[in-house]
């Protein structure tokens, strides 16, 4: 039915959201199916862990933008794409706009070059409706290092990569006013988890 996006730096709160979103939807009886990329496929684990793997040291940008739309594409169509049809909202952990920001802008492989590639591969799908969570990336290294686990390989990237990723976010919602709904992932989860909700009854016309 809908197909909703959780975009954001590491530890800027989307996660949770998706998973309070995802309870409040379901207590109103509302049929939901959560994702989270890259991965949620067999063929697309495999990829996650190319992708993800710290000993991948050498791979080229491009090599990077590919496997995530690869990764993608199986998702869309083994997983998102039924769901959609069978009537489900689909709520996913990052997407097309995670591309565009980490690939297109920090990776400088350009937004439209990699809106083309994920377009095509996709079928065109895009969501009807993507929360943007903010966080200062400051913030956001003391959150990653309090969780005491190793950091993966787009984690372990420089500051300087995730202020680029948190900017790039800034851009596409001043892009994409229609679509990208902007939250502060500084504020309580509660208080975001207000705002979601209201973004979701308003936009798309649900009474949760
Ligand atoms: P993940 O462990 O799922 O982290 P998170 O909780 O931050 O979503 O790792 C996904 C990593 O991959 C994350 O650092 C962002 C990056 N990524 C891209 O660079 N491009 C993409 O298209 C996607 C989907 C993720």
């Amino acid at each position: 039915m809908f197909f909703i996006t959780f975009e954001g730096i590491d530890q800027s709160g989307k996660s949770t959201q998706l998973k309070l979103l995802a309870a409040a939807m379901e207590k109103a009886g509302v049929p939901i199916l959560s994702v989270r990329e890259p991965g949620g496929t067999p063929l697309g684990e495999k990829i996650r862990g190319l992708l993800l793997g710290p000993e991948h040291t050498a791979m080229d940008p491009w090599t990077e933008a590919l496997l995530y739309a690869a990764a993608r594409v199986q998702l869309v169509k083994e997983v998102i794409k039924p769901a959609l049809m069978e009537g489900k909202v689909v709520l996913s952990d990052r997407y097309i706009d995670s591309s565009l920001v980490y690939q297109g802008i920090a990776r400088g492989l350009g937004v439209e070059r990699i809106l083309d590639l994920n377009l095509g591969a996709t079928g065109g799908l895009m969501p009807d409706l993507t929360f943007v969570f903010h966080l200062d990336v400051d913030a956001s290294r003391q959150r990653l290092a309090g969780r005491g686990t190793a950091e993966d390989r787009i984690e372990s990237e420089p500051l300087e990569f995730h202020r680029m990723v948190e900017a790039g976010y800034r851009q596409l919602e001043e892009l994409y006013p229609g679509r990208i709904v902007g939250l502060n992932g500084g504020e309580t989860p509660e208080q975001v988890h207000a705002r979601a909700v209201a973004a979701v009854n308003e936009r798309l016309g649900f009474s949760l």
